[in-house]
């Protein structure tokens, strides 16, 4: 079952006791575009985009932590005050997005911070295979299949607190993992809910909780 509803993050999270879920697999905003006023994809709406990149605060890493048994956190490199929480952080995630390097601007990798106690890992996925984006910051859903394959166990209940595009709810459907998910903007949400459905028009949807 993908259940996805549109709302604030922290809603969802206080419904849930603690570690309900085995693994949050989150997208939170890295919060730089208001600093550096680059980035993103052009052909989206910048101005909606800036509104949204807003670090979440402590509040939110809290809740995170205390519904989830095991975390991976996208924009771990910006989220500096996470790395004391292990005695060393052993296991990044880097998505190397393959980008030229006359793109000086833009990032050549994606790097996400795990609470897991494994080497590194590095997926190797082009950006520019990343087509039919609906959404400024979609991420493919190859990395996040290849990610449910390298870090989930069969059975275990997935938390996505940024929904976005809905790509791990599409790449949970194809892997056959359970997923409650939620995204603050209705627009991107009903965005994700017509592509989660064109992709598989079968799939278990549940919209509310
Ligand atoms: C970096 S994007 C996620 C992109 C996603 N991983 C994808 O592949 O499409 C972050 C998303 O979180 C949403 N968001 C921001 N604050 C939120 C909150 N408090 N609760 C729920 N969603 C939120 C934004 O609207 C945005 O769509």
């Amino acid at each position: 079952m993908i259940q996805v509803t549109n709302e604030d993050n922290m809603k969802l999270m206080t419904r849930y006791k603690d570690g309900h879920f085995d693994l949050a697999i989150v997208d939170p905003p890295y919060g730089i575009l208001n600093k550096t006023k680059r980035g993103g994809d052009k052909k989206f709406n910048m101005k909606e985009y800036i509104k949204w990149d807003v670090k979440p605060n402590q509040e939110y890493f809290d809740e995170l932590f205390r519904v989830s048994k095991n975390q991976i956190i996208w924009g771990g490199n910006y989220f500096g005050h996470l790395w004391p929480r292990c005695e060393y952080n052993k296991c990044f995630i880097v998505w190397d997005k393959n980008q030229p390097e006359s793109l000086n601007n833009f990032s050549m990798a994606e790097m996400a911070w795990t609470s897991f106690d494994k080497p590194s890992k590095i997926f190797r996925y082009s950006v520019r295979k990343n087509r039919n984006k609906i959404h400024p910051t979609q991420k493919p859903v190859e990395l996040y299949e290849w990610i449910l394959r390298m870090f989930a166990k069969k059975g275990e209940k997935i938390l996505d607190t940024h929904l976005g595009s809905g790509t791990l709810a599409t790449a949970c459907d194809n892997s056959g993992f359970e997923l409650v998910a939620c995204e603050i903007s209705e627009a991107y949400y009903k965005k994700a809910i017509k592509k989660i459905k064109e992709i598989n028009p079968k799939i278990k949807l549940k919209l509310k909780f």
